[in-house]
């Protein structure tokens, strides 16, 4: 059993893979914490709330960081064309979800949620880094007690989303993405090089649609406006970036990693850049020397995750 903290800015691919993460029977979700991005924090917080009661999720949601690492670094507008004005495809996620939030700021329920389970975790991080280089920096002793830290950010023999070089997570605040790359704790990055292969149809996800239920109907409706984006850029369906994240905790036999420490560019007009060191090549002395050796991935089974993802959901009929 994977326990899981879920660090997520919901967005919509973002729901998808805490359904995923909810339903999965090897996953046990033991938090929720929240980071600007998609939209603003107030925003993702209370769309995790709103899918913590539709979806009848337990675990806690704790409201996670605003702003960069380095405050005020970048103001990014949400990107709001890709995942609607409510972050969630303009789908009428009310003002306020009568639900409680856990007291912590999300850096401090990351810390004392793997203190209290050493060598347990799971940290599956989906949005900006900021909040897990917030946890780093408030009690660095977590390094060694974390099992895996699972991100969805960056591209590396490929371009970017945002800019040519960056990603959206990555671009969102380099400084924290560098914090948590070139920590000395075991971190697996399933960034754009996998993700865009991993295309679920408008019918596939119909399909789960009509086997699951109540709650993918939800899943459903909240992703159209995220689709209608895609096909402008002509793809026929749903990138699901986040769910790929997900689906390499549980089953990793299905990526293919390069191992190699890990940079990113601060700064500039590369600002936001991944770039990996690889193992297997010889370099002169640089930036990237004697820092931990971190995996990428470079290859993924698309179809057998797009599968993971749709046997998982369906797998749970009740509403
Ligand atoms: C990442 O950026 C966000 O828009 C998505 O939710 C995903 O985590 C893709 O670049
Ligand atoms: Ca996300």
């Amino acid at each position: 059993m994977h326990k899981v903290i879920f660090d997520t800015d919901p967005g919509v691919d973002d729901a998808m893979a805490l359904l995923f993460l909810h339903h999965h029977p090897d996953i046990d979700l033991i938090g929720i914490t929240t980071v600007f991005g998609n939209a603003r924090i107030e925003t993702t917080t209370r769309n995790a709330l709103f899918l913590k009661r539709e979806w009848k999720i337990d675990a806690p949601v704790a409201k996670g960081a605003g702003d960069t690492f380095i405050p005020h670094r970048v103001s990014h507008e949400p990107p709001t064309f890709i995942h609607g004005d409510d972050g969630l495809g303009n789908i009428g996620v009310p003002d306020v979800i009568d639900l409680p939030l856990d007291p912590r700021p999300a850096h401090r329920f990351i810390v004392e949620t793997v203190r209290a389970n050493p060598g347990e975790v799971t940290l599956v991080a989906v949005g900006r880094m900021t909040n897990l280089a917030n946890a780093l920096k408030d009690d660095p002793d977590i390094l060694g007690l974390v099992k895996q830290v699972v991100i969805m950010g960056g591209a590396f023999d490929t371009n970017g989303n945002v800019t040519p070089a960056a990603e959206a997570n990555i671009h969102g605040d380099p400084e924290a993405a560098d914090v948590v790359m070139t920590a000395n704790w075991p971190v697996v990055v399933v960034g754009l090089d996998v993700t865009l292969q991993t295309v679920m149809t408008k019918q596939a996800l119909a399909d789960i649609r009509d086997a699951a239920g109540k709650r993918a109907e939800l899943l459903f409706d909240l992703s159209q406006f995220y689709i209608k984006f895609y096909e402008s850029r002509v793809v026929d369906g749903m990138v699901v970036h986040d769910s790929c994240a997900c689906a390499y905790v549980v089953a990793p036999q299905l990526f293919e990693t390069r191992s190699g420490a890990i940079r990113v560019v601060s700064g500039g007009l590369a600002d936001g850049q991944t770039i990996q060191k690889p193992d297997s090549k010889g370099f002169g002395p640089s930036d990237w020397d004697n820092l931990p050796s971190q995996k990428v991935c470079m290859g993924i089974d698309a179809p057998a995750v797009l599968k993971l993802i749709h046997d998982t959901i369906v797998a749970v009929k009740e509403d």
